[in-house]
C-alpha cells in the first residue's frame, strides 16, 4: 500500500549562501522511513537534494538530521503516523555543526572533539598472556551503553552547552571518554579524568538532558557525563568549581540532611565571592528554599542520609558503579509488569486461594 507524504526541506547552498524552505509531496510505501522518502524525492523530484546515508539500518550514523527541530536518524524514523495525521514536517540539517549543503553538515568539529579525548584503549599490560583478558560482566555493565554509540551527532546537534560554548567537548566525545575510563584494561584513567575535568569539559554540561532524549541508540550521554564526574571525584580530581559544588552538597547532606545552598558559595568560592551573593542567599531563605544558616539546622531524618552515605561507601558504589545501579533500578521499574510491582512496594501480594486442602 502506498501513502501520500508531504514534507518541507530547508535547502541551503554554502557556495552562494542561498537558503530556501521547499515543499515536496510524493507517494511512498506505508513502511517508508524519512530516509526512504528523501530517496524518492531525490530520485523523482529533485536530484540536487543533498543528504548523507549509507547503511539504512541505524548502524553507520550517517543520516542524522532534524525533523521539526529535533535530531533524528532518518533511517529510524517511520513516516506512516506523520502522513496519517496530515502533518507536514520540516526537515533541516543538524544543529551545532556548520551546514555544507542542504542536510549535509561538516562533521570535522565533531571528529576533532572525539580525537581530543584519546578514543582508543591505552592498554595497562604489555603481555596479553596465553589467553585473552576477560572483563567481568559487572565491569562491562558500566560501559555497556557508551559502547553502543554510532557517532551520528544527534546528541551534539541538540546540546545547549555547545550552543553557548562551541569549545565544550560535548556529549558524544565525553560518552566516548567514559567508554575508556570505565574499561578496566585501560591504564590512563586518571590522566583522562584530569583532561576531561578541565574547562569545556565534564563540569560545563548544563544537565539539560537533551542529548539523552535525542540519542537514537540509548547511549544516554548525560549519564556518561555523570559517571565521569563521579569517577573524577572518587579520584580526588575536584579543582573545577562544578566538582567543588557537588562535593559540598555531599558533605552538606551527610552532616545535616539538607542541601545548604546558603553555604555553597563561601565553602567553595571563598568569603569575598560570598559577600556579593548575600542578596541571592537571603532571597532563597525568604522563599523557603533553604534554612537560615544560623543556627545550623539539622534535619530530623539526618541519620537516614548518613546511613545511605555510609552504605554507598561500604559497597564501593560512590563512582560510576552507583549510577549504573540506579539506572538498573529505574529500568526494572519501567519494564516491570504490573504483577511484579508488588516487589517494589511494602504491600504483600494477594496470594491465590490454595486448591484442595481440608
Ligand atoms: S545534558 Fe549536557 S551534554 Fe547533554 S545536551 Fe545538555 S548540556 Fe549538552
Ligand atoms: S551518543 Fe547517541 S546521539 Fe550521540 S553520537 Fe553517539 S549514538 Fe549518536
Ligand atoms: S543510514 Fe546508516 S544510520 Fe541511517
Amino acid at each position: 500500500m502506498a501513502m501520500d507524504v508531504a514534507l518541507k526541506i530547508w535547502r541551503y547552498d554554502s557556495s552562494t549562501g542561498e537558503r530556501a524552505l521547499r515543499e515536496y509531496e510524493v507517494d511512498a510505501p506505508e513502511e517508508a522511513t524519512l530516509l526512504d522518502v528523501l530517496d524518492i524525492v531525490k530520485d523523482q523530484v529533485d536530484g540536487s537534494l543533498a543528504y548523507r546515508k549509507s547503511c539504512r539500518m541505524m548502524i553507520c550514523g550517517s543520516c542524522g538530521m532534524r525533523m521539526d527541530g529535533a535530531a533524528v536518524l532518518a533511517c529510524k524514523t517511520r513516516m506512516y503516523d506523520v502522513a496519517q495525521a496530515g502533518q507536514v514536517p520540516v526537515i533541516s540539517a543538524m544543529g551545532n555543526l556548520p551546514v555544507v549543503k542542504d542536510l549535509v553538515v561538516d562533521m570535522e568539529p565533531f571528529w576533532g572533539k572525539i580525537r581530543s579525548v584519546t578514543p582508543w584503549l591505552e592498554p595497562g599490560y604489555s603481555d596479553p598472556g596465553e589467553k585473552e583478558h576477560v572483563v567481568s560482566q559487572e565491569r562491562m555493565d558500566v560501559i555497556h551503553k557508551e559502547s553502543l554509540c554510532i557517532m551520528c551527532g544527534c546528541c551534539v546537534s541538540e546540546c545547549n552547552s555547545m550552543e553557548a560554548d562551541p569549545d565544550f567537548l560535548g556529549p558524544a566525545a565525553l560518552a566516548k571518554g567514559m567508554r575508556f575510563v570505565g574499561d578496566p584494561r585501560d591504564r590512563a584513567t586518571v590522566e583522562r579524568l584530569q583532561a576531561y575535568s578541565e574547562e569545556h569539559g565534564i563540569w560545563d554540561c548544563t544537565r539539560c538532558y537533551f542529548c539523552q532524549e535525542r540519542c537514537p541508540k540509548g547511549v544516554d550521554p548525560r549519564d556518561a557525563i555523570a559517571k565521569l564526574g563521579a569517577e573524577a571525584m572518587r579520584e580526588g580530581i575536584d579543582s573545577d568549581m562544578g566538582a567543588k559544588h557537588a562535593q559540598w552538597f555531599v558533605t552538606s547532606a551527610k552532616t545535616t540532611g539538607w542541601l545548604r545552598e546558603t553555604e555553597l558559595v563561601p565553602k567553595t568560592q571563598g568569603v569575598v565571592s560570598a559577600i556579593s551573593q548575600v542578596k541571592f542567599a537571603m532571597n532563597l531563605a525568604k522563599h523557603g528554599k533553604v534554612p537560615l544558616p544560623i543556627p545550623p539546622h539539622v534535619a530530623e531524618g539526618v541519620k537516614e542520609a548518613r546511613d545511605l552515605y555510609n552504605l554507598v561507601k561500604e559497597q564501593g558504589k560512590d563512582g560510576a558503579a552507583g549510577i549504573v545501579q540506579v539506572e538498573k533500578g529505574l529500568a526494572s521499574i519501567e519494564f516491570a509488569s504490573e504483577g511484579d510491582l508488588h516487589l517494589l512496594t511494602d504491600e504483600a501480594p494477594e496470594l491465590p486461594a490454595a486448591e484442595g486442602g481440608d
